[in-house]
């Protein structure tokens, strides 16, 4: 017993360690649950009673002892990891940054815009809480007329001239004219706002592009061949757009343009309602009063006006299956847009 405490003493005292592993195996090798000196605490049963007391002291200070070796350790393997951690290699690059990405809605608004500034056009923006003359009124929408009821308005003030959240882009026109003579050649990208329910297909706040070209001698012949440029642009060379007769107060004649899809996968079924045609915007000759109404003479000037959802078609050019995916700011969804534009 006696050598065994000697013995173990030594080793302990001379136990080296340099890494945090040996720290460890010292641990369990001589204080572990089945170290040595467990070991000798068991043969401690079989020391004759009168020698108990000397041996017990022996063996408590051989265990104080190897606690205060395996801090020791523990400390020395500290000092050494900070000495011996290499100092930074300052000319390594730095980790990437992450980056972002373009908003798809964004993306699809900056080519819109893009494609109408290489044909001459150039963007006005206008404020998102209008007053009815700019949104109603001056765009030919007589008070009480029905055709409001085409787009539910979220009312900010009733009056004379309530005040409420633009229902379209359209009340940019009306402050364009009012503030230029023409020639007038703008595009009017911005939110909108509707009380609709929101749905796969519909939401209360969305984006529109507007498009405003008055001149001397804007013919109806001149908006189609602008849309098809558009069109053609946008989507491909080899693009179709049909204009089917519509209705807006501000436009006379009115109509909507489609563009042809394709039937070539039910998807194109589903989209097209089996048509192939999808419409993608509203146009039309912009309505003698609403030029009159801004002080520009009807019979000098003339011109075309059109407006699209930008949502719509970032998600048929995306594929999107609903509109919502577009509001909701999920990493994962926005993620996919990082090589986009
Ligand atoms: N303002 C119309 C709408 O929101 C779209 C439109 C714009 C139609 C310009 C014709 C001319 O539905």
């Amino acid at each position: 017993m006696q050598d065994k405490i000697e013995r173990l003493r030594e080793e302990i005292d001379a136990f080296k360690a340099d890494s945090k592993d040996q720290v460890e195996s010292f641990r369990i090798k001589y204080l572990g649950s089945k170290g040595a000196l467990k070991g000798l605490f068991s043969d401690f049963k079989s020391v004759p009673n009168e020698l108990r007391r000397e041996f017990g002291q022996k063996l408590n200070e051989l265990q104080n002892r190897a606690k205060t070796r395996l801090e020791e350790l523990r400390d020395s393997v500290e000092d050494q990891g900070s000495e011996t951690q290499e100092a930074p290699d300052l000319t390594r690059p730095a980790k990437p940054t992450p980056l972002g990405s373009r908003h798809p809605v964004s993306i699809v608004r900056n080519e819109i815009v893009s494609i109408f500034s290489g044909i001459g056009f150039s963007v006005e923006e206008g404020p998102e809480i209008e007053d009815d003359w700019h949104n109603f009124t001056a765009l030919n929408f007589p008070p009480e007329h029905p055709a409001r009821d085409m787009q539910d308005t979220f009312f900010i003030e009733k009056g004379d001239n309530d005040i409420a959240l633009r229902t379209h882009t359209s009340s940019v026109q009306v402050r364009a004219l009012e503030r230029a003579q023409p020639p007038v050649r703008i595009v009017m990208p911005g939110r909108v706002f509707r009380n609709e329910d929101i749905s796969a297909r519909s939401h209360c706040i969305f984006h529109q592009i507007e498009g405003l070209y008055i001149d001397r001698g804007v013919s109806f012949a001149d908006m189609k061949q602008t849309l098809l440029h558009f069109v053609r642009e946008f989507f491909t060379e080899k693009a179709e757009i049909r204009l089917r007769p519509s209705y807006f107060p501000f436009t006379e004649p009115s109509a909507e343009v489609d563009v042809y899809w394709g039937l070539e996968t039910e998807t194109d079924y589903r989209i097209t309602k089996g048509t192939g045609w999808l419409e993608i915007m509203g146009c039309g000759m912009v309505d003698p009063n609403v030029l009159e109404n801004c002080n520009i003479d009807s019979k000098e000037y003339s011109g075309f006006a059109f407006g699209m959802g930008v949502e719509r078609i970032a998600m048929l050019r995306y594929g999107i299956p609903d509109i919502r995916l577009l509001f909701e700011n999920d990493q994962r969804f926005l993620e996919q847009f990082k090589t986009a534009y």
